[in-house]
């Protein structure tokens, strides 16, 4: 199981990369939009901060509009994955990029039938919701866990990125079923690391501490 961070704001990547845990980096529109930052001078700055896969999105809609975009945003830097959404045209530039030998992220998966799609045209990564799966009434971690059955009967090295995470729950369920990889919110990685006994623990130590430390 590897986490990345699912975040375009370059002060929370440079934090949690401190904690040892950060494999990789998801952005998307909508963060780099927060940002207010050029996309690709973010992209190039989060490159230089964590060794690992970092995802670019494009904006185009249609495959020749996409694939430009796909090979320019790869000459960043050789970590720049390229994220393109599940639509049949973003299966066509996954088929073209394949061939370029361009790593490609297919996002915005809402159905193993869809991630089967994505990985058979030659995605490197899939990008199952899962929270936007809950949103709507349904169960996100259980399309994480039939893309996993289905990726493991058939033998196919595409790797689930869980994505939309929402809270802690959401990482413990995907990682029992078997997702690669849980992309993660600044904030739910802050909120993973706390536990109630462990404040109470931390404090009782200290102020035992302070009865002997002078002895
Ligand atoms: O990685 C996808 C993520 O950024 C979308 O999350 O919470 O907007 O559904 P959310």
């Amino acid at each position: 199981m590897r986490l990345f961070i699912d975040t375009a704001n370059v002060d929370e990547i440079r934090e949690i990369s401190r904690w040892g845990i950060l494999s990789g980096v998801t952005t998307n529109p909508s963060l780099i939009a927060k940002e207010g930052r050029n996309f690709r001078e973010v992209v190039r700055e989060i490159c230089e901060i964590v060794d690992g896969p970092i995802s670019a999105e494009v904006v185009g809609m249609t495959a020749d509009e996409m694939v430009p975009e796909a090979e320019e945003l790869a000459k960043i830097h050789d970590n720049v994955i390229i994220k393109v959404p599940m639509t049949d045209e973003g299966l066509k530039a996954v088929n073209i990029l394949k061939d370029k030998d361009i790593k490609t992220n297919v996002t915005l998966i809402f159905s193993a039938n869809q991630a089967l799609l994505a990985a058979l045209a030659g995605a490197t990564y899939v990008s199952p919701f899962i929270g936007r799966i809950d949103d709507i009434g349904q169960d996100g971690v259980l399309v994480v866990e039939d893309t996993v059955q289905v990726f493991a009967q058939h033998g196919i090295e595409t790797e689930i990125i869980s994505a939309s995470i929402r809270h802690p729950m959401h990482v413990l369920e995907v990682a029992k079923v078997g997702s690669d990889i849980a992309t993660i919110p600044y904030g739910v990685l802050k909120q993973m690391t706390l536990h109630p006994l462990t404040d109470t623990g931390i404090k009782r130590f200290l102020e035992d501490w302070e009865t002997v430390k002078n002895k």
